[in-house]
């Protein structure tokens, strides 16, 4: 089987797309169906269902998706909890083992998983793809790193005693019962990576995934129930966050979250784990409201083909999306003018269509807040250069269609600092790489950033940035785009609350706490 990368997106071959429609036309031919949640190694129904339509045309139901009450996650927290003394004892190359083989399915239906994605979440075929295979990634590599992190249980020096030798040692325990939490946009990637971490390190895991995506997480239990893991060490959730976010994070089985989403409810996680009889972990990836830099020494047709597909690509929702544009005056008119073409010639429509680069945004809320952004974008002073518009007629009558938006705005306009999680692209004039920077560093958060422009130029650029992962001259995206075992993702300021990247090799070492052992 084709085996994709971050880099083959860019160039399927045309097998790619046969094996993607083929698997459309199946997964299309089985919409509807009713689904479970997964405790304690059974699929159980919960009382009620809800349906789940597609963004890309409401009339289609694309399930009925069982909701979870508080009860069902007392019972999955008492599922993890009774799994928890058996799975941490078992050796990591048997956990290993069966985390490899979650990967291997994945990898198998990664076309059909693929096809459900861009139906739930309007992703085009190559970047559902994507997500699928870096799901399948993010198992792998963190195999591979817990593996080598085995020489972290380390024997310290002994520690002469009169009449006796003290042996000291190292050790890294698990935490015990985690819970992840999920966003709508990477709905795959995003809980099978959190997921993999915790299990791989010994811990249980309760995952919730996002509300409006829960067949995604409903596949990804499949592939853990179907590589044979035992009993209660994975259970899966689907429901609203107010009926069983909070039963979650405040349940006394609860050692540990991760939660991927907005600054908003990560901030409350996190002040939530730190409350109660003790502090416990919390890993918050959290907003970005990321920048490139362009200069006048950049390759500019480089920087328009980044900077479309950063700020464009999913429709701007995602937490790396580019959306704030600063260029050097002297090239600005020119960046502009390409971005404006190759914004004109990127396909709209139903993304899983292969002509078809930008699908809708996620729901009719986000198409409501897209036309709010843009008028206050108008009112306060802001040139719309391209898109601006919400699409509702003809083909795009029953989905939440909008166009990819680049808006010249005042250097005092309050979208600046509001992450949209929408395709709109502010951008501004400066007069120099060092203005850049101080403008992008101008934020409370500090995920992503790029910049195009000379060699010396990158490295003042990557010295002064604060911003957890940055890309320089690359064509393929200017804030976006990370791959597992590549790029390290992880967030600076309100975008992070660790100071440590997901698929970095320092990510495991959160899941686990250290013990000290001193034995005479
Ligand atoms: N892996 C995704 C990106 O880097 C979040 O855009």
């Amino acid at each position: 089987m084709y085996k994709l990368t971050y880099s083959t997106m860019f160039d399927p071959p045309p097998e790619m797309h046969s094996r993607f429609d083929a698997a459309l036309k199946e997964v299309r031919s089985q919409l509807g169906a009713k689904h479970a949640l997964h405790i304690d190694g059974e699929d159980v129904h919960a009382q009620q269902h809800r349906d789940k339509r597609s963004p890309i045309d409401r009339d289609v139901v694309l399930g009925a998706f069982s909701q979870a009450t508080a009860a069902d996650a007392d019972r999955a927290m008492q599922a993890a909890k009774a799994a928890l003394p058996k799975w941490r004892a078992t050796p990591v190359a048997e956990r290993t083992r069966l985390l490899r083989k979650v990967a291997q399915l994945i990898e198998e239906r990664v076309y059909q998983i693929s096809a459900a994605l861009a139906l739930e979440v309007g992703k085009n075929r190559m970047e559902a793809l994507g997500e699928t295979q870096e799901t399948a990634d993010f198992f792998t590599v963190y195999c591979d790193d817990f593996e080598k992190q085995q020489s972290f249980d380390h024997v310290l020096p002994n520690d002469p005693l009169p009449n006796a030798v003290s042996r000291n040692r190292s050790v890294m325990k698990p935490y015990g019962v985690w819970v992840v939490i999920t966003p709508f946009n990477f709905p795959f990637a995003l809980a099978g990576g959190p997921v993999a971490a915790a299990l791989v390190t010994g811990n249980t895991v309760v995952l919730k995934g996002a509300s409006e995506t829960p067949w995604a997480g409903r596949l990804l239990a499949d592939c853990l129930r179907d590589a044979g893991l035992p009993p209660g060490v994975f259970n899966y959730l689907s429901g609203p966050s107010a009926a069983i976010g909070d039963a979650l994070i405040q349940h006394p089985h609860t050692a540990g979250v991760t939660f991927t989403g907005s600054y908003d409810v990560g901030m409350k996680i996190a002040r939530q784990m730190i409350q109660g009889r003790y502090p416990r972990p919390c890993i918050a990836e959290m907003g970005g409201k990321n920048a490139c830099v362009v200069t006048a020494k950049a390759d500019l047709e480089r920087a328009a083909a980044g900077i479309v597909r950063s700020a464009y690509g999913m429709g701007g929702q995602k937490c790396s999306a580019l959306s704030r544009l600063y260029v050097e005056d002297a090239v600005a008119d020119e960046l502009v003018a390409k971005l404006r073409s190759k914004i004109a010639a990127l396909g709209i429509g139903d993304p899983t269509r292969v002509e078809n680069w930008f699908g809708p945004v996620v729901s009719e809320k986000a198409q409501r807040d897209y036309a709010r952004y843009v008028e206050q974008l108008r009112t306060g002073g802001a040139t719309i250069v391209a898109g601006g518009e919400v699409l509702t007629q003809g083909a795009f009558a029953n989905g939440y269609f909008v166009t990819p938006t680049l808006a010249e705005a005042p250097a005092d306009h309050a979208l600046w600092r509001e992450e949209m999680f929408l395709p709109i692209l502010m951008w501004r004039r400066i007069r120099s790489l060092d203005e850049g920077v101080d403008l992008a560093n101008d934020s409370d958060l500090g995920l992503t950033a790029g910049v195009y422009g000379s060699d010396e130029e990158v490295k003042s650029f990557l010295d002064r940035i604060e911003a957890g992962v940055t890309y320089a001259n690359r064509p393929q995206g200017a804030t976006t785009g990370a791959w597992p075992g590549y790029q390290p993702f992880g967030g600076w300021k309100g975008s992070g609350n660790t100071g440590k990247a997901i698929a970095s090799f320092y990510y495991l070492a959160q899941y686990m706490r250290e013990q000290s052992q001193t034995i005479v």
